[in-house]
C-alpha cells in the first residue's frame, strides 16, 4: 500500500530587502574595464557601477552610439577605445566585463587572462563545443585569476530554493524536467532597432566580424548577430543556457549524456539562418529526462519562462520570479476502483473488504486529509555582479566557474549539433569527445 500525502504543498518564498556587498576597505577598489557596452553590457554597466569597491575605468566598443552611450553612464570620467587590446594592456584594470557577440568570446577571454585579467564572461562561454572544452581546460593555467561566467540562473535565490527542495528528498525519484522560455515580440527574436547613424563611419566593421569569415557590412549584422550561425549559437546559446545553468545547480547533476532536437524557422522568416523555435530532450546520466523549448513565434504559455520537475512523490514548479512551489503526489492507498471495475461483484466486494473499504468501495475509515500548505522564507543573495566582485576581492572561488560554464554552453552547442546533422548525439563532458548515433 503507497502512503498518503502529508501536506498540501510547500511553498518556498524569496523574501526580505536585497543584501548588498560592503566594500572591504575605501583604498581598495577593484578597477573594471568593459569590452562591449551594447545592449547587456549596458545593463552590467549600471550594476557593476553599484557595486562597492568596484570602479569602471574604461570602455571598448565597435560602434560610436554606444560609447557616446558609456559615458552617458559613466559615474567617473572613462576612457573609450575601439581596440581591446588597449583595456587588457592597462595596469589599473584588474578585471575585465566581456559582453560581445559569441564568435569573440574564447579569443578575448584567453587573451584577458594571459594579460593577466580577472573575467567576467557572458554567457554562452563560447562560440562552439571545441570552444568551451578548451577554454575550461585553459583556465586552470591561470591560478588565481577569477573567471565568471555571466549566467545569473547559477546563484538566484529561486535556483536555491529549488536545490534545497530537491535535496530534502521531498520530491522522490525525479524522472523529468521540462523548461521553456516564450516570446513572440519582434525584440523577443532579437530584431532589434538599428541607429539611424549606423554606417561603416560610426562602425568598426572589421573588428567584429573578427574570426568569423569575412563579409561585406551589413548593419542588420551587427546590430542583430544573434540570427545568424557564424556569431552565434541561435535560441539554444542564447536561452536554453540559462535553463541549463539553473537545472545543473537545482538537480546539483554536470551534464548531459545525450541530446536530440527538433526546430526550425517558423515565424521569423528575416533572412535569418537559426531556429526561431527548438525543442531539445536531453538525457542525464543521473536517470531523468530534461526537456528545454523556446518558441520566439508564441509568448504565451509561459508567460516568460516555466520550469516543471517531476518525481514520483512531488512536482515543483518555478511560479513567477522569486517563487517555488512543491506540490506533493497525491497517492492515497492503492484501491482501484476503475481497475476493477469489471470484476464479478463478489470478487469486487472481496477485494474491497480486505482493502479496508466498504462493499460499494467507499472508505470504512477515510486518509487523513492533507496538512495545510506550509510556507518556506528564502532569504535574497548578493547579485551575480557582487558574487563576481567579491571572488575578486576575497580570493573565492568563482561562483560559476568555466566548468559550470562549459557544460551548460557545451550542453546547448550539443542540442544545435543534433538539430543540424539531424541525429542524437552523445558527449563526454569530461574529455570533450562528441558523437553522435
Ligand atoms: N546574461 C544575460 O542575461 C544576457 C543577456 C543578454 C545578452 N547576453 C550576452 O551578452 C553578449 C552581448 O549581447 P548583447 O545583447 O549586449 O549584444 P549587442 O550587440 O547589443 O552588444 C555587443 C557589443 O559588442 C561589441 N563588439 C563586438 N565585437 C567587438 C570587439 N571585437 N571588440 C569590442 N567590442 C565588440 C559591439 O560593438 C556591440 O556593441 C552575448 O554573448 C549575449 O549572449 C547575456
Amino acid at each position: 500500500m503507497q502512503k498518503a500525502a502529508t501536506t498540501a504543498a510547500i511553498v518556498y518564498q524569496v523574501v526580505g530587502p536585497a543584501p548588498k556587498l560592503k566594500a572591504a576597505d575605501k583604498n581598495s577598489t577593484v578597477g573594471l574595464g568593459c569590452i562591449g557596452v551594447g545592449i547587456r553590457g549596458s545593463q552590467l554597466w549600471q550594476s557593476f557601477q553599484k557595486v562597492e569597491g568596484a570602479r569602471i575605468l574604461a570602455a571598448c566598443d565597435l560602434y560610436d552610439g554606444y560609447l557616446e552611450h558609456a559615458k552617458e553612464m559613466a559615474a567617473n570620467p572613462i576612457d573609450t577605445t575601439k581596440d581591446y587590446q588597449k583595456i587588457l594592456s592597462r595596469s589599473d584594470v584588474d578585471a575585465v566585463v566581456i559582453a560581445v557577440p559569441d564568435h569573440w568570446h574564447h579569443r578575448m577571454v584567453l587573451e584577458a587572462l594571459a594579460a593577466g585579467k580577472h573575467v567576467y564572461i557572458e554567457k554562452p562561454m563560447c562560440w562552439n563545443i571545441e570552444q568551451t572544452t578548451d577554454l575550461m581546460r585553459a583556465v586552470d593555467r591561470y591560478k588565481g585569476r577569477v573567471v565568471q561566467v555571466g549566467s545569473g540562473a547559477k546563484t538566484t535565490a529561486q535556483t536555491a530554493a529549488a536545490r534545497a527542495a530537491i535535496a530534502s528528498g521531498a520530491l522522490g525519484k525525479i524522472n523529468q524536467v521540462r523548461m521553456e522560455n516564450h516570446r513572440s515580440t519582434a525584440e523577443g527574436a532579437w530584431v532589434y532597432p538599428i541607429p539611424p547613424d549606423a554606417s561603416e563611419e560610426t562602425i568598426d566593421w572589421g573588428r567584429f566580424v573578427g574570426p568569423s569569415p569575412k563579409k561585406a557590412f551589413d548593419p542588420k549584422i551587427f546590430f542583430r548577430w544573434r540570427c545568424w550561425w557564424e556569431y552565434s549559437g541561435g535560441v539554444a546559446t542564447d536561452l536554453f543556457v540559462h535553463l541549463l545553468t539553473g537545472m545543473h545547480e537545482f538537480m546539483n547533476v554536470t551534464a548531459p549524456k545525450s541530446v536530440v532536437s527538433q526546430g526550425g524557422i517558423y515565424r521569423w522568416n528575416d533572412g535569418r539562418t537559426v531556429p526561431d523555435l527548438m525543442q531539445s530532450v536531453f538525457e542525464y546520466p543521473e536517470g531523468f529526462l530534461a526537456s528545454m523549448h523556446v518558441n520566439l513565434g508564441n509568448g504565451r504559455g509561459s508567460g516568460g519562462a516555466t520550469t516543471i520537475i517531476s518525481g514520483n512523490e512531488g512536482t515543483l514548479v518555478f511560479e513567477g520570479r522569486g517563487k517555488v512551489v512543491l506540490y506533493p503526489e497525491v497517492i492515497l492507498p492503492d484501491v482501484q476502483r476503475y481497475g476493477s471495475l469489471a470484476w464479478p461483484k463478489a470478487k469486487r466486494e472481496k477485494y474491497f473488504e480486505d482493502n479496508g473499504c466498504n462493499p460499494d468501495g467507499s472508505w470504512k475509515t477515510p486518509p487523513a486529509p492533507p496538512k495545510p500548505m506550509q510556507e518556506i522564507a528564502i532569504e535574497r543573495k548578493l547579485s551575480h555582479q557582487e558574487l563576481f566582485i567579491q571572488s575578486i576581492r576575497d580570493g573565492l572561488p568563482s561562483q560559476e566557474s568555466a566548468a559550470v560554464g562549459h557544460a551548460a554552453a557545451g550542453s546547448a552547442h550539443l542540442a544545435n549539433l543534433a538539430f543540424r546533422k539531424g541525429r542524437r548525439m552523445h558527449w563526454d563532458v569530461k574529455t570533450g569527445k562528441v558523437s553522435e548515433g
